[in-house]
């Protein structure tokens, strides 16, 4: 009996304390979307989203598990709120658009457990009209000074059924997989960004921003709808350990109405991003189109090793330098030129010398050569993920860079997922701690020297790029090297997957332009030609590569002349037209002319459009320069080079017809009159 009136009187006061405790709400701008942060009767913060009433996310957790002390979940209250707003435009040195806007409410809520130990954890919110970032922030306190994270228990419970375009986390290959589709209830563990399309047609990606000494975010899905963070491992123990203060990355998520909104949509990522260390980046980096003595590796016709096939020789090089001045490439990649190679260098890496080039390779003549032909030589740093060799390398690798004038590097850690060797002897993960903290490391000391860096095999783009924009693309996805060698190739859906998921993150180099339209062996490339000058459209990157074989090019001068002219530097992009998985068409404006430019890509289906000029200047005439399908274009058939070039004269109140076969694409300049 005095059991049960104590059990009675304690139910009495938690209905008092929850009528105290309301939950805390913030409406984006516009008031479309809605974000709550309640407690539940445990004590719990739960988080949830509504766009127009309607839910989006459901109450889902936040929390953390640590490993050397009680987790960090139950028993918190509300003890401080605090409210901004922010109505601002900034300035981007490169990118797929001049001018982002940051518009966004914030609310940051302080929550205290009411245990003795009174640890705090503060939730940070941001909400745009088109999707939310929000952190949790660990602030200075006597009862937690270093976080040893074992497990963040920050969920998405998605309301509303739905489609999703994922690659799975966690597993061996880092992200490059082809994208599975399928029910939100189908998928399992997955790399973000993962993108969604509800039934009723609302578009979703969730992503994280601004990854800086801390893991990466896989998502794991629990039940039902229900998304949980599984953050990347560590190989010596907790996933992260950092002293306090400190913040988690922000945990993004994407909201809009259709496929273009959602590709608009991705400028919060930046925008959650820190403001530029690199105000002057814009006299040392510009965005460029590279060639390189690359493809012909893929396709087996020449070695990394030393030997008889080895491309890296002098007289190779030369051949690139010679072929990129007379066309107007910026750069050319070597890779080759350095000791390490020979043998068994995949995920062992123990040979490679960062600093001297092999004897076949006169790093210093071609660096001269390359130069008073008004070109560069992009360095290339294949670490086979060891980071131990590469970092005691480090700096005298940059050093020797910067002396020669190479003023862009590709890095490469070819490892399996979990076989990154760090300098303390662990074995780590690509996307770990120990690698958000590598990565910046080699962005920051490139920076030093003006070089700017293009990992391979990465670790995700969480937009780090608004900060240290000498990072100014990686890979991080199936490439088009996997159209030389894969097995499968790169099916058509894939690249248009890309756009709506992998792209959501940042810039990709991919390495498009493969006019052969053949892999190792002549084994055909599933891809229509059109559809190989319309990539350098549609998968944005400031350094873009022509990938093909000059002497292929020589073949083909009327599509490389697209490539060309094609620029690598926007002032404007707009999507005119997507749907995930299908097709995509954009149109970019040149940030240096007057020109615009549209790519277009469809899946293994053809499509016909229309498709309005009203995006170009009003009152202009345009030469639109039309590389389309010809009618014979199917990437399943020896027509897939039938390409149609023409030339007309168009205005903004114009429509052009395109038609795009299987697998196919268009690519069109509009050259401003
Ligand atoms: C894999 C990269 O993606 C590719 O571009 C490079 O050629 C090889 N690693 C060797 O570094």
């Amino acid at each position: 009996m005095r059991n049960l009136f104590w059990l009675m009187a304690g139910m009495l006061m938690l209905a008092a304390a929850r009528a105290e405790a309301a939950p805390e709400t913030v409406a984006s701008p516009s008031g479309a979307l809605r974000f709550t942060l309640d407690t539940d009767p445990d004590g719990r913060p739960v988080w949830s989203l509504a766009r127009e009433g309607g839910a989006v996310v459901n109450p889902s957790r936040l929390g953390f598990i640590l490993g050397d002390a009680p987790k960090l979940e139950r028993n918190f209250e509300i003890v401080e709120v605090a409210r901004h707003s922010a109505d601002s435009r900034w300035e981007q040195p490169w990118g797929e658009r001049r001018f982002v806007t940051d518009r966004h409410n914030e609310l940051v809520v302080t929550l205290r457990e009411k245990t003795p130990l009174k640890r705090l954890l503060r939730l940070r919110v941001r909400l745009f009209d088109d999707g939310l970032g929000f952190r949790i922030e660990f602030p200075q306190q006597p009862n937690l000074t270093t976080a040893r994270i074992v497990e963040e228990l920050t969920e998405f419970d998605l309301a509303q059924p739905g489609t999703a375009w994922w690659i799975p986390g966690g597993e061996w290959n880092r992200y490059e997989y082809l994208y599975n589709r399928t029910s939100i209830e189908g998928v399992g563990q997955a790399h973000t960004p993962i993108t969604f399309r509800t039934d009723a047609g609302l578009h979703l990606s969730i992503h994280e921003a601004a990854l800086v000494d801390y893991a990466g975010m896989w998502l794991r899905r629990v039940e039902g709808q229900r998304f949980k963070a599984r953050l990347s491992p560590s190989g010596t123990g907790p996933s992260v350990v950092r002293d306090l203060p400190f913040a988690t990355p922000w945990r993004v998520m994407l909201v809009a109405p259709d496929a273009a909104k959602l590709y608009a949509a991705s400028d919060i990522i930046l925008n959650l991003n820190e403001p530029s260390k690199l105000p002057d980046i814009g006299t040392w980096f510009r965005p460029h189109k590279y060639v390189g003595v690359w493809w012909e590796m893929h396709l087996e016709t020449a070695s990394w090793a030393t030997g008889p096939k080895l491309g890296a020789t002098t007289a190779n090089t030369r051949r690139y330098i010679d072929f990129a001045a007379a066309n107007g490439f910026r750069s050319v990649l070597v890779e080759g030129w350095n000791p390490g190679w020979d043998g068994d260098w995949f995920a062992t890496g123990h040979d490679f010398d960062f600093t001297r080039p092999t004897p076949y390779f006169d790093l210093q003549g071609l660096s001269t050569y390359a130069r008073g032909k008004g070109v560069r030589i992009m360095g290339h740093h294949e670490t086979a993920g060891n980071i131990r060799v590469y970092e005691a390398q480090l700096g005298a690798a940059l050093d020797l860079y910067q002396r020669l004038g190479v003023d862009s590097v590709k890095t490469g850690y070819v490892a399996d997922a979990g076989g990154i060797l760090a300098p303390d002897g662990s074995y780590q993960w690509h996307d770990g701690q120990v690698m958000s903290r590598h990565h910046l490391k080699v962005v920051e000391e490139a920076a030093k020297r003006r070089i700017a860096v293009n990992p391979h095999e990465p670790i995700k783009d969480t937009g780090l790029r608004r900060t240290w924009p000498n990072w100014v693309a990686r890979e991080g996805a199936r490439g088009m090297e996997y159209n030389a060698w894969g097995n499968p190739k790169n099916p058509p859906a894939h690249e248009i997957n890309l756009i709506f998921t992998r792209m959501l993150s940042g810039p990709m180099d991919y390495t498009p332009g493969i006019l052969s339209l053949t892999g190792k062996g002549g084994a055909p490339i599933p891809s229509t030609m059109a559809r190989q000058l319309a990539l350098y459209v549609l998968l944005y990157s400031p350094i873009q590569m022509a990938a093909d074989l000059p002497e292929n090019y020589a073949r083909h001068p009327g599509p490389f002349r697209f490539i060309k002219d094609v620029p690598a530097d926007w002032e404007q992009t707009v999507m005119l037209a997507g749907e995930v998985g299908a097709f995509a068409l954009i149109a970019r404006k040149d940030r240096h002319s007057r020109d615009w430019y549209v790519g277009g890509g469809t899946d293994e289906s053809p499509r016909e459009a229309e498709l309005p000029l009203a995006f170009l200047d009003k009152g202009r005439r345009y030469e639109a320069q039309i590389y389309a399908d010809g009618p014979a274009a199917d990437y399943r058939t020896d027509g897939r080079a039938d390409i149609a070039i023409t030339k007309r004269i168009v205005t903004s109140a114009d429509r052009i017809p395109i038609r795009m076969g299987p697998g196919g694409g268009v690519a069109i300049r509009f050259r401003a009159l």
